[in-house]
């Protein structure tokens, strides 16, 4: 299994903080907010990493985190030319998978769960990480009939459920031939719930709920929770 980062976009959301500084490379508490991805995937186990960032930034991300040797690990790096969507910046990590499976997380996602057994075990098709939150609507949000998930609507303002699709995604090779049935949404991004929603039409998909403390860093609000929480749960060392 191969894992990829996500780091492009905007970061409008965070302006001014992003007028000259990536997003993903301001301070979650203590570490910068890549390192947090990057270390569920390495504590899943996974060694051979792609980030795929903005052409603007990319030497930043070279400059912090190198080959990944600090890491145990062995970092690639791709640049995606414009902020096309999340799904876009997935299917640049083709060539890198090699016909593998794929782990992905988005830059500007914290998690304390370990995934390691559910990246581990995972064989094929696509799994998804869900979380209960009380906020669902700035979410992509998975409704749920017995154990099955039948829809994921992005940023629904009735949500279906309390269940936010988290930034973690499992995904076998043949994400990369529906990535290019993809057309741009209302805003013009190639959508990776378009993707979630074409495997549960293909019956392809299972997930798992996450017990420990999640949150996105990507607005004012969520980025002080994130810190907020790293901070409380390192004292008990919890967390990274
Ligand atoms: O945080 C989880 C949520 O992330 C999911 O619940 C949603 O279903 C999913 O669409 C996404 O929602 P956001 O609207 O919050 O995503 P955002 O545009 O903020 O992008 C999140 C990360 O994805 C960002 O930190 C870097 C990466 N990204 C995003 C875009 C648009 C890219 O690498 N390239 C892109 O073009």
């Amino acid at each position: 299994m191969k894992g990829v980062i996500l780091a492009g976009g905007t970061g409008s959301r965070l302006y001014p903080l992003t007028k000259v500084t990536n997003k993903h490379l301001l301070p979650v508490y203590d570490k910068p907010m890549i390192y947090y991805p990057l270390h569920t995937l390495i504590d899943a186990g996974l060694n051979d990493i792609m980030i795929v960032s903005g052409r603007g930034h990319a030497g930043h991300f070279l400059e912090l985190l190198g080959s990944g040797s600090e890491f145990d690990v062995h970092l690639t790096y791709e640049i995606q030319e414009e902020a096309g969507g999340i799904a876009q910046a997935l299917g640049l990590a083709e060539d890198f998978t090699d016909d593998d499976n794929v782990a992905v997380i988005l830059g500007d996602n914290v998690f304390q769960d370990n995934v390691h057994d559910a990246v581990q075990s995972f064989e094929s098709g696509s799994r998804i990480f869900l979380k209960d939150v009380p906020d669902a609507s700035r979410f992509g949000v998975a409704e749920i009939k017995g154990n099955h998930i039948v829809s994921i609507e992005e940023k629904p303002t009735e949500p279906r459920s309390n269940y936010a699709v988290t930034g973690l995604y499992l995904y076998d090779n043949d994400v990369f031939d529906i990535i290019r049935t993809l057309k741009p949404s209302g805003r013009g991004e190639l959508e990776i719930t378009d993707v979630n929603n074409e495997y549960i039409r293909q019956g392809a998909m299972s997930y798992s709920v996450l017990e420990g403390f999640w949150s996105d860093a990507g607005t004012f609000e969520s980025l002080l929770r994130a810190g907020m929480m790293v901070a409380r749960y390192r004292k008990n060392k919890m967390m990274i």
